[in-house]
């Protein structure tokens, strides 16, 4: 099923004035949270590893684009220090870098286990981390993508889940701490999306059948028939419903944005 239209559901200007840094923003999540906060008025600071892509993604928003790898600590310290420099003010922190990693955990390597804990979980720490001060000031808030699979198990994704359960928890571990601030952080806990992610998980572990993968994944859902995908756009959306007023009084939420599918059998 092809996911629908989304009508207007945010006033025009909701964040004018406000400045939110979103990584993995040449990404399908990130790219489609820029351009919806930028629509709604924010300014914003965009970073990802992939500097061909940001670039694309930050000119027609007008966006500041920070390239950057977010495995290394110095980088996250250094996309915190532009942006503060360029801005004087941080409202908002989107963290939605991310890599998909699967395969039987009996051949797992090493190099999949850094690859993915360290984006998924070290680099959105320490962009949190280092993102703390300036929230404060600003008594801001934090959206950290997390997954279906970061509140149950995936069978053959140990160690994706082992990154999205950290981000969920890290993140209510975070909502405590921050709350005396004034700062709310949440994990928004999204099924599949159409994303480049997701065709890439399909074209990489789908042995020669990617739709026979999507149709297996689809399968899981409680809609039968009518199961389907989410798009960037429903993702992007329930980002800024979270970072907005409206939200004032959600934090250390574990946000299922999943059909269902993991609320039991
Ligand atoms: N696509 C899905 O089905 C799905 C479902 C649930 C949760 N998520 C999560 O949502 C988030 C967004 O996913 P997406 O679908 O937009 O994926 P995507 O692959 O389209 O985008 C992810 C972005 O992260 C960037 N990135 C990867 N490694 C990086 C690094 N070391 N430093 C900086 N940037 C790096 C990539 O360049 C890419 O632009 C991810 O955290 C993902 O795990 C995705």
């Amino acid at each position: 099923m092809e996911p629908p239209a989304l009508p207007p559901i945010f006033a025009p200007g909701l964040f004018d004035g406000k400045v939110v840094l979103v990584s993995g923003a040449a990404g399908g999540v990130g790219s489609a949270v820029a351009g919806l906060l930028s629509r709604l008025g924010a300014r914003l600071v965009l970073t990802d590893a992939d500097a061909a892509r940001l670039d694309s993604v930050a000119k027609p928003l007008a966006a500041l684009a920070l390239p950057a790898d977010i495995r290394e600590v110095a980088a996250c310290d250094a996309v915190v220090a532009a942006t503060r420099a360029a801005y004087g003010q941080l409202d908002g922190l989107v963290n939605a870098a991310g890599v998909w990693v699967e395969g039987e955990s009996a051949r797992a390597t090493e190099a999949d286990w850094n690859r993915c804990i360290d984006v998924n979980l070290k680099g959105s720490f320490f962009l949190c981390s280092r993102a703390i001060p300036a929230l404060a000031k600003a008594r801001g808030a934090i959206v950290n993508l997390s997954s279906d699979a970061g509140v149950v198990g995936n069978a053959g994704a140990a160690i994706y889940c082992a990154s999205k359960g950290g981000v969920t928890v890290m993140s209510r571990a975070l909502a405590l701490e921050l709350a005396p601030l004034g700062v709310r952080v949440n994990a928004l806990c999204p099924s599949d999306i159409l994303s480049p992610m997701l065709k890439g998980q399909a074209d990489r572990f789908g042995s020669d059948d990617p739709e026979g993968y999507l149709r297996r994944l689809l399968a899981h859902y409680p809609q039968g028939p009518a199961a389907r995908f989410l798009s960037v756009d429903e993702v992007a959306a329930n980002v800024a419903f979270l970072l907005s007023p409206a939200a004032a009084g959600i934090t250390g939420a574990a946000q299922m944005l999943d059909f269902g599918l993991t609320a039991g059998y």
